[in-house]
């Protein structure tokens, strides 16, 4: 077996989230070219119905007609943390009154870093897990350092901004995915970016925000097991077009080329503020990694997925500094060190990452725990072994890309 072809894979969940957010947040019209309509998102879709936008679904767009002032509503962000942690900032400065719940794992999933900063700025948030209860209320200005390198945490407080007295100031010391502060002013927010003293500072004035249009280009979180399965697939070639190369995006790109995987970048070019290409990647013998420090935020989601591309290099590999992967949609390093022992891969937990040693897989009966990005890692795991992998809860991928294994199928190569 082999993967060989060309693929575009659905779009960006991160970017698909914001234009649906801001557009709701705007007056007149909002044009998403291209959203991602997986679970997560569509979470969004509804929650912004919900609050009183009128969304129209056409062809590859959704027409956003954004809102003055949000209905009080219950709101279900299913899975999605990147909807409720926004939106809890969102709502926080406005007036009403908006109960935000979500599924057994998102309800399990820590709040206080983003309703602990919107305290200070005067949110009235009860609750430190979902479900949680906002009173909109007049909020003021902060100027806060980031903990942790969180867009969700940076983003909540960014918006929240929007609508406080003051100057709103995010310092970040570890840079972390940038989509929000690169939107933000295309929909016509006052925002500017300077380094200080080694750290990125984002401030952001008071603004309303006026309907744009948004082209999401392809998700690399996505597109990143097409390039692990033709690294490590023999006889593999695979192109992934239209994909977002934001820096703060492509870490698992450059760790495959640290790796020594081939890879070529061609037909770069601009959509909106955002830098996307074709990627393709072919089979390659890699060289085991050091993953830790500032390299983590622009790799995170992808981190399962290394653990497998790992197992098949000719050396040890390490991800450190990686505690956040316990606070995702399952404890990631749990769920993946359990998962990949029952496959036969070589590798051990540690309280803030892995190692992984080079392994031959085997057959088995695996679980995804509902987690999307192991159901899709598992799904490539599979392809490594003429044995039977039988997958458990495999249709958790629709939370980021509902036809994963049409495409998977649609791109294999039988080899005589
Ligand atoms: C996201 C930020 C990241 C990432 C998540 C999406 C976003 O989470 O893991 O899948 O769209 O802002 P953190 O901000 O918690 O690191």
């Amino acid at each position: 077996m082999s993967l060989n072809g060309s693929i575009r894979v659905p779009s960006d969940k991160s970017i698909t989230h914001r234009a649906l957010l801001f557009g709701m947040m705007s007056s007149g019209t909002t044009y998403v070219k291209n959203p991602l309509l997986g679970a997560d998102c569509r979470s969004t879709l509804e929650v912004i119905r919900r609050l009183g936008a009128e969304v129209v679904e056409q062809d590859d767009e959704l027409i956003i007609k954004g809102i003055e002032t949000p209905h009080s509503a219950t709101l279900d962000c299913g899975n999605s943390g990147t909807t409720m942690r926004l939106l809890i900032g969102i709502l926080s400065g406005y007036t009403g009154s908006f109960e935000l719940i979500g599924d057994a794992s998102l309800s399990k999933r820590p709040m206080r870093r983003v309703t602990s900063p919107l305290r200070e700025m005067g949110a009235h948030v009860n609750g430190e897990v979902a479900p949680l209860v906002i009173e909109g209320t007049s909020l003021k200005a902060i100027d806060y350092t980031l903990p942790i390198a969180s867009a969700q945490v940076k983003s909540a407080i960014l918006l929240a901004g929007l609508r406080a007295s003051g100057t709103t100031i995010v310092r970040e010391p570890v840079l972390s995915r940038d989509h929000t502060e690169r939107m933000l002013p295309l929909f016509g927010a006052e925002l500017s970016i300077s380094e200080e003293e080694g750290q990125r500072v984002i401030r952001v004035e008071p603004s309303r925000l006026t309907g744009t249009t948004v082209d999401v280009p392809a998700d690399p979180s996505s597109a990143a097991f097409f390039w692990a399965g033709a690294a490590i697939i023999p006889d593999s070639l695979v192109t992934t077009t239209d994909v977002c190369l934001n820096e703060t995006r492509i870490g698992f790109l450059r760790t495959l080329e640290r790796m020594g995987a081939l890879i070529t970048i061609s037909n770069e070019r601009s959509v909106g503020k955002e830098r996307i290409g074709d990627v393709t990647v072919r089979t390659s013998e890699l060289s085991g990694t050091v993953i830790e420090g500032e390299m983590i935020p622009s790799q995170i989601d992808e981190l399962p997925l290394f653990a497998l591309v790992a197992s098949q290099a000719l050396t040890p590999s390490v991800v450190k500094d990686a505690a956040e992967l316990r606070v995702k949609e399952t404890d990631r390093i749990d769920s993946v060190v359990t998962e990949l022992q029952k496959l036969g891969v070589d590798i051990v937990g540690t309280a803030d990452g892995f190692i992984v040693k080079p392994s031959r897989l085997h057959g088995g009966d695996v679980t995804t725990y509902g987690d999307h990005r192991l159901s899709m890692m598992l799904q490539i795991a599979e392809l490594m072994t003429d044995d039977v992998v039988h997958i458990e809860d495999m249709e958790a991928s629709e939370v980021s890309y509902p036809r994963f294994r049409l495409d998977l199928q649609r791109i294999q190569r039988k080899i005589e």
